[in-house]
């Protein structure tokens, strides 16, 4: 069993990224891992945008990366890459603060336009923190994410069956079953 940290970089309360995080969570609960959710916009902004790496939600934020053997990362694409709520956390971490981690990237987005976002503006970033092994990471079009007035999720038929390739990848990675795939994808 792995420790995962899943990581939603939305500022939107009623963000689709971070339901769609929360989802494939419950999948990787029922693959044995153990799930720490995190949302971002939870952490204070005056300790992000204050650059306070003493405050106690960055320390608890920084130990909550320290502990993970695997994070999910999931960002809205925002001007054509990702989210500055998930930047401004991830510049808080220590410069190496994904050594050894398999780390699985996923985006959502308005438009095809930028299915590349995670491949040319997410995972730089997350090389450069000494991430162990990024998985294969998705990119989904909003539209493919839906929720009912009770909070039912509902992920278009082609949207959910990669998702689930892709944590399905991420969760082999995380026990060593797997070799290191490159290029992110999108949802047909
Ligand atoms: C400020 C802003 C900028 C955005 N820029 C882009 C963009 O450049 N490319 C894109 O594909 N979608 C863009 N979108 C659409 C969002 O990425 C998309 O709706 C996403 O699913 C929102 O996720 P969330 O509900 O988790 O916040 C933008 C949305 C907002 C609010």
């Amino acid at each position: 069993m792995a420790t995962v940290l899943s990581v939603s970089g939305s500022p939107s309360a009623a963000s689709r990224t971070a339901r769609l995080l929360r989802h494939l969570d419950r999948r990787l609960t029922a693959q044995g891992h153990e799930v720490i959710p995190l949302d971002v916009r939870t952490v204070p902004a005056e300790a992000l945008l204050g650059a306070d790496v003493r405050h106690p939600a960055i320390v608890e934020a920084t130990e909550l990366f320290a502990r993970a053997d695997g994070v999910v990362i999931g960002t809205p694409v925002y001007k054509a890459a990702y989210s500055g709520l998930l930047k401004s956390l991830l510049d808080l971490l220590p410069q190496y603060g994904l050594v050894g981690k398999t780390v699985l990237p996923l985006a959502t987005g308005g438009t095809t336009a930028h299915v590349l976002a995670i491949d040319y503006a997410l995972r730089p970033v997350l090389s450069s923190m000494g991430a162990a092994h990024i998985v294969q990471g998705w990119f989904t079009l909003d539209k493919d994410i839906a929720v009912d007035d009770d909070g039912t999720l509902t992920v278009a038929r082609g949207a959910a069956e990669a998702l689930a390739q892709v944590v399905d990848r991420f969760s082999d990675a995380l026990d060593g079953r797997t070799a290191p795939v490159a290029a992110a994808g999108r949802a047909a």
